[in-house]
């Protein structure tokens, strides 16, 4: 398929999807979800993908949120389909078992910092903004921004940026743990990949498997949670990646995976 708003491309083991309507800050609409949804199909099906990178086009933007034009023709009925297809595709991007970042490049604003919430990491670049600046629409954040952000930040500073509409730079946004780290806008890019790179050298089963399990912790009870852990656990110690990576450590050498 060949995509209108998005651009994807692999390089090597790793995929990246690029938001591609920079004339208009890269902002959600329609098509653009659509097309986001179609191509996670696509890289779940392909079992040699094992991390994915979400970025935008242009220096300004990650996204400036859901699309105003379209937003604006909601009604009652009409919005809560908008709601709950945007929060459908986000899920599907957070229930990835491979790594996914979202390197934020500029405006992460409504639906863009909910999209960048629904990542699994933020790296983000100097000139990242963050927001959730529905209330000044008179709607409230549709794709999940009420029920990460608190995940994220905590319920009080999850209230006050939502009931403020403010934005936040990329340092506050770090120190309020919304992102994981910052780079420069020409490294942030390099430094997802690099990333990436450097953590699928190890046992990339046992990299699927974590981000499973971390994802199931945001659902189950703790005891439910500990319990798919184990059941989990077991499953890993089956791999020949496991027997290879404590014989490696064992023999004082590096192991030789073959994601098994
Ligand atoms: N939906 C639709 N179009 C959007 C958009 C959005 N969320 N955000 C930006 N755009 C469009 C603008 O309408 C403009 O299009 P035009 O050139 O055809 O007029 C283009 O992107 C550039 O935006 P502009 O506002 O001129 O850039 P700026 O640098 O002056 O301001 C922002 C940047 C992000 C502060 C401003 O665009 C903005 O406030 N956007 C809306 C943010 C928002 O409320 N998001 C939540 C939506 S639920």
């Amino acid at each position: 398929m060949n995509y209108e708003t998005i651009i994807f491309e692999k390089l090597g083991d790793i995929a990246i999807l690029k938001l591609n309507r920079p004339d208009k800050l890269n902002a959600l609409n329609r098509k653009m979800l659509y097309e986001i949804d179609d191509c996670i199909k696509k890289i779940e099906l392909d079992t040699s993908i094992y991390g994915l990178i979400i970025t935008g086009s242009g220096e300004k933007a990650f996204a400036a949120g859901a699309d105003i034009n379209e937003l604006h023709e909601c009604d009652k009925q009409s919005g809560k389909l908008f709601s709950e297809y945007g929060s459908y595709v986000f899920k599907r991007i957070e229930q990835l078992s491979i790594p996914v970042i979202a390197a934020v490049n500029g405006y992460a604003l409504g639906g863009g910092c909910e999209l960048a919430m629904a990542c699994h990491i933020r790296f983000a670049a100097e000139n990242a903004k963050f927001g959730q600046p529905e209330v000044s629409l008179g709607i409230i954040p549709g794709y999940g921004g009420t029920q990460r952000l608190p995940r994220l930040v905590g319920k009080a500073k999850a209230i006050e940026l939502t009931i403020s509409g403010d934005m936040i730079g990329a340092q506050e946004a770090l120190r309020i743990g919304l992102v994981n780290r910052i780079y420069s806008l020409n490294e942030l890019l390099d430094k997802s990949i690099e990333f990436l790179t450097n953590s699928l050298k190890k046992g990339k089963i046992a990299i699927k498997t974590s981000i499973d399990c971390i994802n199931k912790s945001q659902e189950l009870s703790l005891l439910d949670g500990l319990n798919y852990e184990s059941q989990r656990f077991g499953e890993v110690c089956g791999t020949k990646d496991f027997k290879e990576g404590t014989k490696a450590y064992l023999e004082k050498r590096l192991p030789h995976f073959t994601y098994e």
